[in-house]
């Protein structure tokens, strides 16, 4: 696409604007605009719309980005815009979840980037479980493939996890796939956990010694953690919760320093958003969210591949629908059994 001087200039100072504050100079904008003004002249053209998980890199969540959220909040926007083509910026399981929810709309996903916990289980393997302890109720991660939704009673995800367990009307879940979260389940709800083994890279990575550290180092400090971290971990931090709860819980926070115990996109959007607190101590790089280029995003509007489309068979859409719309109707069931702490309102 040619571009006038003046078109790219305005769009490298906009860059600017958004990235300078996550140390980008105006030089590092210029490099980027030609891509991200093609972006936005094909997204307008195509009535696209691009979602953008908190975990992607900051040219694609401020350059290019409609809506920055988390798992659950981009699932709900994808069903409330009126965009009839989603480019969703993230792992494809969540492309998988909001093609699941409008099924009628276009879904696409700039790279196909698996997942640590996604790619742990199978649904075939969901019937083991199923077998096994046939008084349970099995509970999905969103992090998982749309055939282990359907072989799931419910989903969830880290901002409702909780809800659902607990208004499961059975006593005993099998949580899968995530099993730190399994085990964090079993002190933050009131049900029997059963856990499935899979783990997610980037939250594994944390260990309780760093968070001591931190604690001695900065005192005053507040620690947030994914509830994907292990259960030692969780238990040292003032918040556990998904991205969206840390992000809350640090705006309603009147204190100065914070630890956030995950991803370098979630630190990345704290820099960018709260330029006036800091931000201490270590971020994981999830090497599946960062597979995901601005160019990728650019070559699936302008030249899209067949396996960038999300395509889910009907028998499995169907019963995978049912599983996430359990979690919407437990969700609500849930809020009135949980009394929840700061955080995790939508954004
Ligand atoms: P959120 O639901 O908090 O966005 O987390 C998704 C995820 O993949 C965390 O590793």
């Amino acid at each position: 696409m040619r571009c006038s001087p003046s078109a790219l200039k305005n769009e490298a100072q906009r860059l600017y604007q958004r990235l300078n504050k996550l140390g980008w100079t105006l030089d590092d904008c210029e490099l980027i605009a030609p891509t991200t003004l093609e972006i936005k002249q094909l997204k307008t053209e195509q009535h696209a719309v691009i979602l953008a998980h908190s975990y992607q890199t900051p040219d694609i969540m401020y350059g290019v980005g409609d809506f920055i959220g988390d798992s659950y909040s981009l699932s709900v926007t994808a069903t409330t815009h009126p965009a009839q083509k989603i480019i969703f910026c993230s792992d494809y399981f969540m492309g998988e979840t909001a093609k699941l929810l409008n099924p009628d709309k276009e879904v696409l996903v700039p790279r196909v980037a698996g997942c640590s916990l996604a790619d742990s289980i199978t649904g075939e393997q969901v019937r083991a479980p199923r077998k096994k302890y046939p008084h349970a109720g099995i509970v999905c991660y969103v992090n998982s493939y749309a055939e282990v939704k359907a072989e799931s009673d419910a989903s969830c995800t880290s901002s409702n996890v909780v809800e659902v367990v607990e208004a499961m009307p059975q006593q005993e879940i099998v949580f899968i796939p995530d099993k730190l979260m399994g085990l964090n389940l079993r002190t933050m709800t009131s049900k029997k956990i059963i856990i499935w083994d899979g783990i997610c890279v980037v939250h594994e990575g944390f260990g309780e010694e760093t968070v001591r550290d931190i604690r001695r180092r900065f005192p005053g400090v507040k620690i947030l953690a994914h509830p994907e971290c292990a259960p030692g971990v969780v238990a040292l931090v003032d918040y556990a919760g998904g991205t969206s709860g840390m992000l809350n819980y640090v705006r309603a926070s009147a204190a100065a320093i914070f630890m956030l115990v995950t991803e370098c996109g979630l630190t990345d959007r704290f820099k960018a958003e709260f330029p006036d607190k800091q931000i201490v101590g270590t971020c994981i790089l999830c090497p599946y969210m960062k597979k995901i280029q601005l160019v990728d995003v650019l070559q699936a509007l302008r030249n899209p591949a067949p396996e960038q489309y999300i395509k889910i068979p009907d028998d499995i859409a169907d019963r995978a629908q049912a599983s996430l719309q359990r979690m919407f109707e437990l969700e609500q069931e849930g809020k009135t059994l949980v009394k929840r702490g700061a955080g995790e309102a939508v954004s």
